[in-house]
């Protein structure tokens, strides 16, 4: 095997990937396993409905492990830790992705900053800011205690800088008007300076950040062509945009890449 080879070989490596099976990380999650890794996947949804008998990789495959976990409760992802050591063995990487963000029709609030309820921003620092810091204590705690890993927190351009809010004013419903919520932007910011506070805090396991750039979902033409004129290189990214970043991070190659806020955007926060 060339030294190259071995810098990208990720056969050796067990990966818990939270949320992996929204749509980015069930991406992440089929192309760590097609590059050899075994992976986890921590999803409070139930997989049944996500993985049909013909997709493209399957359960049964003896590298891939699925656990329904709650990433809101320390105890649920000790559990299902615990299922993976003896499953496959001590993760070497952890994508902390689980997260969750307010769309239009969501039931987390929409409303202007003066009225957004309690529970709404409750449960997104609970999921977006606890579930990150709880998993990064009980498996980057895990690595820590073992030889070591990297672990890849997912933030976004809203973790950096602020949304226009003129990209969203027309989804306006009923006379009231539609705001991307604060609290999606400040607990994918909190995730930066976690990330900084752990790269120094451990000395051998490695601790990024990956900022990500709005995903094509079938948003609406309105709000697509706002977005993509802040959008230099003028389209949404594709889950597969992502992929070669994450092979990066969890692979070998990264070795001295620690404490840093990667950020992949089609060039949006360079305007
Ligand atoms: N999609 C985008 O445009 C975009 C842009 C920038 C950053 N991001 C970030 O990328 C990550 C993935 O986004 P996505 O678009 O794939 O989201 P998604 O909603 O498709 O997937 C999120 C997954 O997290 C799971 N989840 C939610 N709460 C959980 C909990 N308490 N415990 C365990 N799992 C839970 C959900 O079941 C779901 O499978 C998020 O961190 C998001 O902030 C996404």
């Amino acid at each position: 095997m060339s030294y190259i080879e071995k810098m990208f070989e990720l056969s050796e490596k067990i990966v818990v990937v939270t949320g992996g099976l929204g749509q980015l990380g069930r991406q992440y999650a089929k192309s760590l396993r097609l590059a050899g890794a075994r992976v986890a996947i921590f999803d409070i949804k139930h997989c049944d409905e996500l993985f049909p008998a013909n997709a493209s990789f399957q359960l049964a495959d003896n590298g891939f492990g699925f656990y329904e976990v709650d990433v809101t409760k320390r105890d649920s992802i000790q559990k299902a830790t615990d299922s993976v050591v003896k499953d496959f063995g001590i993760p070497n990487v952890l994508i902390n992705n689980a997260a969750i963000d307010a769309p239009p029709g969501s039931n987390l609030g929409n409303c202007s900053f003066e009225d957004y309820p309690e529970e709404a921003l409750d449960a997104m620092i609970d999921v977006n800011e606890k579930g990150t810091f709880f998993c990064c204590q009980v498996i980057g705690g895990l690595m820590a205690k073992n030889k070591g890993g990297s672990i890849i927190n997912i933030s976004s351009i809203y973790g950096n800088v602020s949304p226009d809010q003129r990209i969203y004013e027309h989804l306006e419903k009923d006379g009231k008007k539609f705001y991307k919520p604060a609290s999606y932007c400040m607990t994918k910011s909190a995730i930066l300076n976690l990330t900084r506070y752990l790269a120094t805090y451990w000395r051998n396991v490695r601790v990024n950040t990956l900022s990500l750039g709005g995903v094509f979902n079938n948003q609406d033409r309105r709000f697509l062509e706002k977005y993509l004129e802040k959008v230099p290189l003028r389209r949404m990214a594709y889950p597969e945009d992502y992929v070669a970043m994450i092979l990066y991070l969890a692979s070998d190659s990264s070795l001295y890449t620690n404490g840093a806020n990667l950020t992949i955007d089609g060039g949006y926060t360079a305007l």
